[in-house]
């Protein structure tokens, strides 16, 4: 402590002594309250319980676990909704009946989770004009043959890209130069199906080196299940957090090491260790701080580094993209569309790409509730979130009555997730775009100094997914742990020829 004071008196100006005086005086509050912990995590979503349980495996057990909001799991989160348990996060365990075995697919199975296999087979047969009615099947066929194609020659593209050392470019650009770009209404609701509804942006800023192939699906294989489960999809990160946090006779966890929350507005950092500061006014002392918050908070002010973070990290963090992806939820007092199966997915296709595309009926996963799940990306989903729910179910309902006609019941419920107005997540998942390097994206995770960093976007090959967060956890807290070893860190990126 000694130390760290001394280092900053160095560079105290007029007012910051006064700050200073105070972080000594609440600081040692802290201290008498406490052993000081070696780490601090920011976050309980899945990478921070993850890190948090690989530090503890290993015997780093003195951590602190400091969480905005006062729940555990993040961008897991299950809620009500007319009293059925629906996901407004992660709903998917993507990638699944490959080689290797997705460590989420593992946990769900161990607990049971109730999952369903999503089969998008027999869109060609669903797939409705903005007129009213079903395309014919071979009409739909064709825009998909068509998708699949260049979807096949994209990653050819790829492929050819990375043997030569080429730069990368989007997904757009290898469709042109395919010569072949989506563009009538129907091309263009099945390359938002195959490109915004996994990415949650547009081909034109997705990188093609980055996501053809996607390594989800080349490692771990190309099936998607969907969790519809009263525990949760959060379950796994509860099931993971209980392994090594305590917890009380119901079965909550009452570890005095998670505190929940608490909102970190400040990190101090220097050779000597981290002070941390939340919202609250309280102060927290730890040799290292591991930050798990989602990059869209990262491009905010939400959190400010003392001293500042490196250009270098700043740029990298910055270059990378949020991504949104907005799944609105509606029930009806009765069913007004096709069940059984291979009727599960279906696509309205409109001359706005991305206009309420992609949909799905739930009758397996909550029969009898008549519920129906439309998603929405990017600006679409910065545009509902700004304004009422009232007028996104009003241009819903009109997209069904071009569907299915007149005569159809208005909603009873609807809920539309706002995960971009929320300041403690800026965005659903992270999506890579062209214009980063392998060698860029490794400075997001890259430490510096004490801190370290951590989340679904510093995974070395699924950012974007609930395993690459689980297994970030795991890496980032691996890398704090030789680093201790050693004293200091010397950090090794991925690829140094920056391709
Ligand atoms: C709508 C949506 C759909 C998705 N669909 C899928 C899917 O089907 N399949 C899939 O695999 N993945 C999906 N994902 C992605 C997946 O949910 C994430 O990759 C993963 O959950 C991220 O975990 P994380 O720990 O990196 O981040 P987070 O879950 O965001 O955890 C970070 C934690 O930090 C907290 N925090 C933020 N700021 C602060 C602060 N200042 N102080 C303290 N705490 C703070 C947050 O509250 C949060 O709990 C989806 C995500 C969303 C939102
Ligand atoms: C991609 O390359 C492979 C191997 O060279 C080839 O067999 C295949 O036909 C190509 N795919 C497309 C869609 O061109
Ligand atoms: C466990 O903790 C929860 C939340 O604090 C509390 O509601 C519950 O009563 C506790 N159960 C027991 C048995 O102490
Ligand atoms: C649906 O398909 C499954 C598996 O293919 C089959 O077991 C089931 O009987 C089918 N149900 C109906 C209603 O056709
Ligand atoms: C495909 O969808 C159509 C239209 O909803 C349906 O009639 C048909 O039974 C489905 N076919 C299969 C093989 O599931």
């Amino acid at each position: 402590m000694g130390e760290m004071v001394a280092m900053d008196r160095s560079k105290m100006l007029g007012t910051q002594i006064a700050t200073m005086a105070l972080l000594v005086f609440c600081f040692s509050g802290a201290i008498a309250a406490g052993k000081v912990p070696t780490v601090i995590i920011v976050g309980a979503g899945m990478s921070g319980i993850s890190a948090a349980k690989a530090l503890s495996d290993k015997g780093v057990k003195d951590i602190l676990i400091l969480e905005a909001t006062n729940r555990v799991g993040g961008r897991m989160w299950k809620t009500n909704f007319a009293g059925l348990s629906v996901e407004m996060g992660a709903n998917w365990v993507e990638g699944v009946g490959g080689s290797e075995m997705n460590p989420i697919w593992e946990m769900a199975n161990r607990l049971h989770l109730q999952t369903f296999y999503s089969n998008f087979d027999n869109l060609s047969s669903n797939t409705y004009k903005q007129v009213g009615g079903l395309y014919e099947e071979f009409v739909t066929q064709k825009a998909i043959d068509l998708g699949e194609k260049l979807s096949g020659q994209s990653e050819n593209i790829s492929k050819f890209l990375s043997a030569h050392g080429l730069e990368d470019i989007s997904i757009l650009a290898s469709q042109r130069l395919q010569n072949k770009v989506p563009s009538t209404p129907m091309e263009m609701a099945i390359d938002y199906y195959n490109y915004d509804c996994e990415f949650a942006e547009p081909p034109q800023v997705t990188s093609l080196r980055n996501t053809q192939p996607l390594p989800t699906f080349s490692n771990f294989g190309e099936d998607v299940h969907f969790v519809a489960d009263p525990r949760g999809y959060e379950s796994v990160v509860h099931y993971l957090a209980k392994q090594f946090l305590t917890i009380n006779k119901s079965g909550i966890i009452n570890d005095p090491r998670l505190l929940l929350n608490k909102v970190v507005t400040e990190i101090r950092h220097s050779p000597s260790g981290v002070i941390v500061k939340t919202e609250d006014g309280s102060i927290y002392r730890a040799k290292y701080a591991m930050i798990s918050t989602s990059i869209g908070v990262l491009q905010t002010d939400l959190i400010n580094f003392q001293p500042k973070l490196p250009t270098w990290k700043m740029l990298a963090i910055d270059q990378f993209d949020m991504a949104i992806y907005t799944k609105i939820f509606l029930k009806f007092s009765k069913k007004f569309w096709p069940s059984g199966n291979g009727t599960e997915f279906f696509l309205y296709v409109h001359e706005k790409r991305g206009y309420y595309t992609v949909w799905q009926q739930m009758e397996r996963e909550y029969p009898g509730a008549n519920v129906l799940l439309v998603t929405v990306t990017g600006d679409e989903s910065r545009r509902i979130e700004q304004q009422p729910d009232s007028e996104t179910k009003a241009e819903i309902m009109a997209v069904l009555r071009d569907m299915f006609g007149k005569n159809i019941p208005e909603a009873t419920h609807i809920l539309v997730p706002k995960w971009w107005s929320n300041r403690f997540y800026k965005g659903t998942f992270s999506n890579w775009p062209i214009g980063v390097s392998r060698f860029e994206f490794d400075q997001i995770r890259a430490p510096v100094g004490r801190v370290y960093f951590t989340g679904e976007h510093t995974s070395e090959h699924y950012n974007g997914y609930v395993h690459g967060a689980y297994l970030a956890g795991i890496d980032s807290a691996n890398m704090m742990i030789s680093c201790m070893g050693k004293g200091k860190c010397t950090y090794h990126h991925v690829d140094s020829k920056g391709t």
